[in-house]
């Protein structure tokens, strides 16, 4: 049984992948979703299922906590499927001075964005084979150290890095590991994080289906990095141009902090 799992499935590019996922690879048998918000996955899940004939597996939790790996090892144990892809989406942000934001919060994003993304690909890695691919949710906040978004740069980073490494480990299994950094996109992330100042980050807002439709297809391509847009590409090049202080300084500066 060919399955793909996506987490983050219930908003912005999580659910995007989902829908676009079973368009997408062609004899995918089962897509398993994940998020907190059941009800919002039950819908996706039928609109999916009537759409595609696919069959979509709701998977609710919090991705904090363990019961929906239990769930989900269950699930694997049980049907040991052939696990095409994973698509790491889920993830948040905050915006504001280290100092200033609540430490829970701060923790949570580190809990969520990186350690949760790691525990769904150990959990996922014993099912995946040749041919079969991992999309990380990374972001474009990941190219340089960021004063007023601090915590969630340096869990991007995590995830960039953690990408390229397992990327250059799973190449003898024939796995094919893409971390994808977009700019801001317009999803529900900023209604959690707050907006970083700046007019640049408005102008430079990408709709979710062109950010999405890349990374699939720059995963197809067996590529370890999608970045959509030409203002993001530029900001990786000034990234790696630069020394880490200088770009933080400059940062600093960008994000009014
Ligand atoms: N939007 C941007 O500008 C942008 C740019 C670069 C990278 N990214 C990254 O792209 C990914 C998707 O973001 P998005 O823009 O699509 O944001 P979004 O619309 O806010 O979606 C975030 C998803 O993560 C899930 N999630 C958050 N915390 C969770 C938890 N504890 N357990 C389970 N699921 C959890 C949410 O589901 P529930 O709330 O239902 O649990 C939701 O489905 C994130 O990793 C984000 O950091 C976003």
């Amino acid at each position: 049984m060919r399955v793909a799992i996506v987490t983050g499935a219930s908003s912005g590019m999580g659910k995007e992948f989902s829908r676009e996922i079973a368009h997408f690879y062609k004899h995918l048998d089962e897509v398993w979703i994940v998020a907190r918000r059941a009800e919002r996955l039950k819908v996706l899940a039928d609109r999916i299922e009537k759409r595609t004939g696919t069959l979509v597996r709701v998977f609710d939790g919090d991705l904090a906590k363990d019961s929906v790996y239990e769930k989900m090892k269950e699930e694997l144990l049980r049907r040991r499927p052939d696990l095409r892809i994973l698509v790491n989406c889920a993830g948040f942000g905050k915006t504001g001075r280290v100092q200033e934001i609540d430490a829970g919060e701060q923790l949570g994003i580190i809990d969520v964005n990186c350690r949760a993304l790691t525990r769904m690909t150990l959990l996922c890695l014993p099912y995946l084979s040749g041919g079969s691919r991992i999309i990380n949710a990374a972001s474009a906040a990941a190219f340089a150290p960021q004063p007023g978004f601090a915590v969630y740069a340096a869990s991007k980073a995590y995830v960039k890095s953690f990408s390229y490494a397992l990327g250059e480990e799973m190449k003898e299994r024939g796995i094919y590991v893409t971390a994808v950094c977009p700019g801001p996109v317009d999803t529900e992330f900023f209604l959690r994080s707050g907006e970083l100042p700046g007019e640049g980050r408005q102008l430079c807002r990408s709709d979710v289906k062109p950010v999405v439709r890349k990374a699939l297809l720059d995963s197809a391509a067996k590529r370890q990095i999608s970045v959509y847009g030409a203002p993001m590409k530029a900001a990786r090049i000034f990234a790696k141009l630069l020394p880490d202080a200088a770009v933080a300084a400059v940062m600093k500066q960008v994000n009014h902090i």
